[in-house]
């Protein structure tokens, strides 16, 4: 074990007795003392990726000596989110001979980390999984907050469960190693938890994108924790997405026509995410909702932090509108967006008129 030189940031996702840490700051994987203690049992199965394995596992392996551990390791892609790879997730448990008080260990981005905590949901009915997120928009968002789940040819992430890790170790050194695009869509997430409910942390992003875009790890690390912090508040209070849950899909809607449209080949998830916070942002204020200097900081900020603000040139308004009247929370065929009322305020917005809507795709693809 080695001690990190960089102090950790704990952030508490408070669920009563199925609490549990996030721990985010350089070195943790190696800091095996601390992750070690929230493994109960004497099985584990590591599952990573054919990217993930290679660099990071053996820091992981050195925490696990002792236990009766394997690794099952997907091949790299949103593709590979499957039911057919959680069968054998759950083959590999069984040939491990895991009893009840096992630990899965999802070692890798959203994609593992997704698959990881549904297989350890149906093992025996439900046992412990620990994430270790190793891209930014792992650590910021999907390792946090228990939606588990796999997707269907029918859709992405048709099936899931609420499932809650036991401990999340969010090694920033891990981020050394990730490309540009991945580590800025990532940047995208942390932008929306400060754009839907933190004014503050906006003007903190708006004063250090540069030092963020350099990756530069106190920054960082702190980027990091103030998004974790917010969004386990939002978890706590609406841990199954009756309510206000939902707001973490803002540009989401529109962010999943684009990249729907470009065929998963265009756009990065948080790349989407970007376009369609802006195009939301901009039909807010057509709405009367918000004033145009708040979408302005919104768009100076996605672009200092090299994100795309422009609908990709080839897209047109009325396939994208198509897509959107397609989304999960449209209801009796009126779309229903998240909107805002400025930085740091969203809100659910039903019944929004489609020539509105029509009119910000036109005027964002002229
Ligand atoms: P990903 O898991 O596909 O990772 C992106 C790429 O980075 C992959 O090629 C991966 O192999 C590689 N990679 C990962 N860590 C690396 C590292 N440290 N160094 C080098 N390469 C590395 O994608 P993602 O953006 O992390 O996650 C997207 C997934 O997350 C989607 O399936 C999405 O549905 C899901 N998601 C879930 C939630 C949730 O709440 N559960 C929230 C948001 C997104
Ligand atoms: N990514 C949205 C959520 O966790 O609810």
């Amino acid at each position: 074990m080695t001690t990190p030189t960089f102090p950790a940031r704990t952030i508490d996702v408070a669920l009563g007795q199925r609490s549990y840490p996030v721990w985010i700051g350089p070195g943790l994987l190696a800091d095996t003392a601390r992750w070690r203690a929230a493994l109960r049992g004497r099985h584990a199965l590591v599952i990573s990726n054919t990217t993930v394995a290679p660099l990071y596992l053996d820091r992981v392996a050195e925490g696990l000596a002792g236990l009766r551990w394997s690794s099952f390791l997907l091949e790299d892609g949103e593709a590979h989110k499957t039911f057919a790879n959680v069968g054998r997730a759950l083959d590999a448990l069984a040939q491990l001979g895991a009893t009840r008080d096992a630990c899965v260990v999802a070692l890798g981005g959203g994609v593992v980390g997704d698959l990881a905590g549904f297989s350890a949901a149906c093992w025996m009915r439900g046992i412990d999984f620990i994430q270790m997120p190793t891209t930014l928009l792992s650590m910021v968002d999907s390792s946090v907050g228990g939606k588990t789940g796999v997707n269907l040819p029918a859709g992405k992430n048709l099936v899931g469960a609420f499932h809650q890790p036991r401990a999340v170790v969010a090694d920033t050194d891990t981020l050394a190693s990730l490309p540009e695009r991945e580590y800025r869509a990532g940047l995208a997430e942390v932008v929306k938890g400060a754009a839907i409910g933190d004014a503050t942390f906006f003007d903190w992003l708006e004063q250090h994108a540069d030092a963020l875009k350099a990756r530069e790890t106190g920054p960082l690390t702190e980027a990091i924790a103030r998004k974790v912090a917010y969004k386990a508040g939002v978890v706590v209070r609406d841990e199954t997405e009756q309510g206000e849950r939902a707001l973490l899909n803002l540009g989401h809607t529109f962010g999943h026509a684009l990249e729907t449209a470009g065929q998963y080949r265009v756009l990065l998830h948080g790349e989407g995410v970007a376009i369609g916070m802006l195009l939301a942002a901009q039909l807010s204020e057509r709405l009367g909702m918000s004033e145009a200097a708040d979408t302005a900081r919104l768009q100076r900020l996605l672009a200092a932090l090299g994100l795309p603000t422009a609908i990709p040139a080839g897209m047109a308004p009325e396939p994208l509108l198509a897509l959107m009247r397609l989304d999960k929370k449209n209801l009796a065929g009126a779309l229903r967006l998240i909107l805002w009322r400025g930085i740091g305020r969203a809100e659910i917005v039903g019944g929004v008129g489609e020539a509105d809507v029509m009119a910000v795709l036109e005027a964002a693809t002229r």
